[in-house]
């Protein structure tokens, strides 16, 4: 599928090689769209620790891979909870590519976990802040410049397994995916009369760099070795794996191309069979 040439999208959360982020950013080039990648670019305090999160050099590194195919690519720093941080990051990608037709929520953490009885509310709000509100902020302003061109748009919030069935040790995580889905259908039925389908992709377990750490919390909880935790998930997965980057990528490319021009306000499993309602 291509199609997207000259087309501009913002990626979020697509600061690290292994993650969704990357994969659909790479995707969409692929595609024909110029890119702009956003990430942290630093570590931020025991909730954004290093190793877990998108930093400079790795963006840097990102970026230049998507330039590998011939389509402009940008790096920018920005938090999602930020309102102005996100307001700066549509402004630029516009003054450096002119425009702005795609954009995927992809910002995401997964890491803070905890019994919900043990669920300490700093981390509640980190969850909710990255997951549901970096969302909404990302539809709200990515929405306004679409508006404003008046030539459509696309946007696409990855949420999860998790945004349609509940997970031990994820409260938090789960309402805020939950949340994403109301936030599409809604915002789907708003920006529709703009020409701007809102769409949500729903992925099972992917080893990312943050389905790697949940592999190893969640077969600790569980009292089994990560084999055994992993073969046990190959079993429910009607399709016999776990997701792979692109999967999702594939689902998102679909969703931004003139093929899903009358699809909106969906949340569509990507999961080998695992999730389907
Ligand atoms: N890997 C999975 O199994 C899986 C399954 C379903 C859904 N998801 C969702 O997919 C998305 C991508 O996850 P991934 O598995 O690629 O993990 P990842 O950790 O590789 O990617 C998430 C990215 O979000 C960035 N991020 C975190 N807080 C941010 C903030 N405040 N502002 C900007 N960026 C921020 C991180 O730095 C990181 O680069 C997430 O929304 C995640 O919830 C992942």
């Amino acid at each position: 599928m291509s199609g997207l040439e000259g087309k501009v999208a913002i990626v979020t959360g697509a600061g690290r090689h292994r993650g969704l982020g990357k994969a659909i950013a790479l995707r969409l080039a692929l595609d024909g769209a110029d890119v702009v990648i956003a990430d942290l670019g630093q570590p931020a305090g025991r909730q954004f620790p290093a190793g877990l999160v998108g930093e400079t050099e790795e963006m840097q590194s990102v970026v230049a891979d998507l330039q590998a195919t011939g389509r402009r690519a940008l790096a920018i720093a920005c938090d999602v909870r930020d309102e102005s941080q996100v307001e700066a990051l549509v402004a630029r990608t516009v003054e450096a590519f002119g425009r702005l037709d795609i954009f995927i929520n992809n910002a995401g953490i997964g890491y803070l976990m905890a019994l919900v009885t043990e669920t300490e509310l700093d981390d509640w709000n980190a969850v909710i802040g990255v997951n549901l509100t970096g969302a909404f902020l990302g539809t709200k302003h990515a929405a306004r410049q679409m508006i404003a061109q008046g030539s459509g748009g696309r946007i696409v919030t990855i949420a999860s397994q998790a945004a349609k069935s509940g997970f031990p040790y994820a409260s938090a995580y789960t309402a805020s995916k939950h949340g994403v889905i109301g936030l599409t259908r809604s915002a789907a039925i708003e920006l529709g009369p703009h020409g701007i389908t809102v769409n949500a992709v729903c992925p099972n377990h992917v080893t990312t760099d943050l389905g790697a750490w949940q592999n190893e919390f969640f077969s600790r909880a569980t009292g089994r070795t990560l084999e055994e935790y992993l073969a046990d998930m190959r079993r429910r997965i009607p399709l016999g794996r776990p997701g792979r980057q692109e999967d999702t990528a594939n689902a998102v490319a679909f969703l931004c191309s003139d093929d899903a021009q009358y699809i909106t306000g969906e949340a569509l499993n990507v999961s080998g069979g695992e999730e389907v309602h």
